[in-house]
Order: structure tokens, then sequence, then C-alpha cells
């Protein structure tokens, strides 16, 4: 909503795009609608409108009718086991004819052919370019500047709080203390289990597989070991032979399908993601016209909301 604010001049003056915000909800504020707009401003300061009961929807399906939005976003919790309650509001969106953006990439692992399709019959647009790289455009850069390439596979560092936690052990840190400095700066969660055991990195690898590859691969499928089994010894002990860990995602297209996994490995200094430090992540995808790297540099908060941004001028437009 911030960056939506920001960007309001810009949006009207170079894209024709006029905005208001009709409908917000979470699990403590509840359901809150008006189609006659609602004040960011207040929002964001945490002022939230006294609306009468009887005019207040109760779930989700009376909020869309009374928000009646053209677009919905998407930013509710991860649950990578089984999508959500992410999946039923993006279906529940599309089916009243919003175009559905989403930051939690657990739909795309659990239901992504099934929202594609609903989309479609909708004639709206289903877009998740901030579930992987946040605001880096991965997944609206394969169709339209990379036509008809065969990609092959890719290598990254995808996850920003293992690349946090194993930068700080480097610097002389236990585990907990790096957790905890990862969660200082923001970046880790309360529980950030999803992170070192590697589950976030799988479902951005599952999502980059199904998306860009057209292979529908599970969760189960994926080779996976956090970093919890490596001691600060370990990775001192590589930094000083002049190597370093990090966890790295792979996959690649073999004659029998894809061959994916997420792992920790000690990378020597002379490869480029040796050099990722704190949240910055990277890909390189292996195309079968040249190799193509991309690096986001220390992604904050915003990087994600620009994702959602830019979803949202491209299913408007
Ligand atoms: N943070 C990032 O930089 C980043 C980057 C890329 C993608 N993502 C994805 O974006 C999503 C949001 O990330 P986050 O870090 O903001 O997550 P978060 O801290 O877990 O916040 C999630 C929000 O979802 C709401 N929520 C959870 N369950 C809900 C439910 N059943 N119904 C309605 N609202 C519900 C929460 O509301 P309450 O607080 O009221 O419970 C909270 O406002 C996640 O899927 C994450 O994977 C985040």
């Amino acid at each position: 909503v911030r960056l939506l604010l920001a960007k309001r001049a810009e949006l009207r003056n170079n894209y024709a795009i006029e905005w208001r915000l009709t409908g917000v909800g979470s699990r403590r504020i509840g359901w809150i609608a008006d189609p006659t707009g609602l004040d960011p401003e207040a929002l964001l300061a945490g002022q939230f409108p006294s609306i009468p009961a009887w005019k207040t929807p109760h779930n989700l399906h009376q909020w869309l009718a009374t928000a009646d939005p053209q677009v919905f976003f998407e930013a509710s919790s991860l649950d990578w086991r089984c999508g959500q309650p992410a999946i039923d509001h993006l279906k529940a969106a599309l089916e009243c004819g919003a175009h559905a953006v989403s930051a939690n990439k657990g739909p795309i692992v659990h239901a992504y052919l099934e929202l594609c399709a609903l989309a479609k019959a909708r004639g709206r647009r289903f877009l998740f370019e901030s579930t992987v790289m946040d605001g880096t455009p991965i997944f609206s850069m394969f169709p339209h500047s990379l036509p008809a390439v065969d990609l092959r596979g890719f290598r990254g560092v995808l996850n920003a709080t293992t690349n946090v936690v194993l930068t700080e052990m480097e610097k002389g840190l236990t585990l907990e203390q790096a957790v905890k400095r990862a969660q200082d700066i923001g970046v880790a969660e309360t529980d950030p289990s999803d992170d070192l055991d590697g589950w976030d990195a799988t479902v951005k690898v599952a999502a980059l597989v199904i998306v860009l590859m057209g292979v529908d691969i599970k969760l189960d499928q994926i080779e996976r070991t956090g970093i919890r089994g490596i001691t600060p010894e370990q990775v001192r002990a590589a930094r000083e032979s002049g190597m370093r860990y990090k966890l790295i995602c792979r996959a690649e297209r073999t004659p029998s399908g894809i061959r994916a996994s997420v792992k920790p490995e000690q990378l020597p200094l002379t490869d480029p993601f040796a050099l990722l430090e704190g949240t910055t992540s990277a890909v390189r995808f292996d195309l079968d016209v040249f190799g193509l790297s991309i690096i986001e540099h220390k992604a904050a908060v915003i990087a994600t909301a620009y994702g959602l941004l830019g979803d949202f001028i491209r299913a408007v437009q």
C-alpha cells in the first residue's frame, strides 16, 4: 500500500491507472470492505474504519462481494504443506472476476494449473512475480523477453535467512546467535524452521520448475538438506581454506525427468555465488542458447511489494 501511494502519480501519468483500495483482510483485523474506497493512509497508521456490524463482512465471500475488487493481492503466510488458505482466497477472487496477484508461493506448488485454468476461463490474470526473488522479473521475463528458449536447468541461492545465518556463523556466531541476528534485522521469522530446514528454498525450486520448466514436480521429489547440521567450526574451516558454505538450489532436465535439490555446498571463492552476502540472492539459468545470471542485491520488503506492483500493472494493462 505504501508503494501504491508512492507511485500514484507515476501510475496515473504514465500508465493511465487510477486505483482505490476497497478491502483489506487478515486474521487480526478481520474483513474490512468499502466499495467507495478505504483511506490507505489511515490504514497504514493502524486506524480502521468503524463499520456497522450489519455491514461488516463475516467471511471471504461476503468480503469479496462487498469490496468488488478488480485486482486481489494475496500475501498471507506460507503453508508449504497445502498452500492454504491462499489457494481458496485466489480461487474466490478469480471467480468473482478479479485478477489474482500472489506473493505466496504455496498456491503455485499445490494449484498452479488449476489457478491458471480458472484465470483463463474468467479472462483474468494469475500473477506471482514476487514469490521468487521478490521484484526481480523472473516469471514475467520468460514468456516475453526470452521467447522460444529451452530452459535446461538452473542453480541459485534463493533463501535470505540461511545466507545471513551462514555469513554470521563465519564471523564466529553459533547457529542460535546467527538466527537471532537474522531475526533482529527482520529477515528471519520468529520460527525460522522453514528456512533452516530448506523448505522455503525447496518451494521456490518447485515454483521455478513448475512454471518455467513445465513439470508438475512435487516437494518430496526434491532432495532437501537444510543447514542445521553445519557447525560454526565447519563454516569457519571452509572459510579459512578459501571456501564458503551456501544453501544451493538446483534443478536440471534429465532424460528421466527433473533432478532437483536444495543442500548446503562448499563453493570456491572464484564462484560468483560464494560472494553473495546477507539478503542478496541469485539464480543462473542454463538456456539452450546461453547462460543467464540474475542477482538481486540486498532485497528488503519493498522489493516484494514491487513484485506485487509490477503484477498489478501487468494485470490491469
Ligand atoms: N517477507 C518477504 O519479504 C516475502 C518475500 C517474498 C514472498 N513472501 C511471501 O509473502 C507472504 C507474506 O509474507 P510475510 O512475511 O508478510 O508473512 P507473515 O509475516 O506470516 O504475514 C502474513 C499475513 O497474512 C495474514 N494471514 C495469515 N493467515 C491468514 C488467514 N488464514 N486469513 C487471513 N490472513 C491471514 C496475517 O494476518 P495476521 O497478522 O492478522 O494473523 C499477516 O498479516 C508469504 O506467503 C511469504 O512467503 C514474503
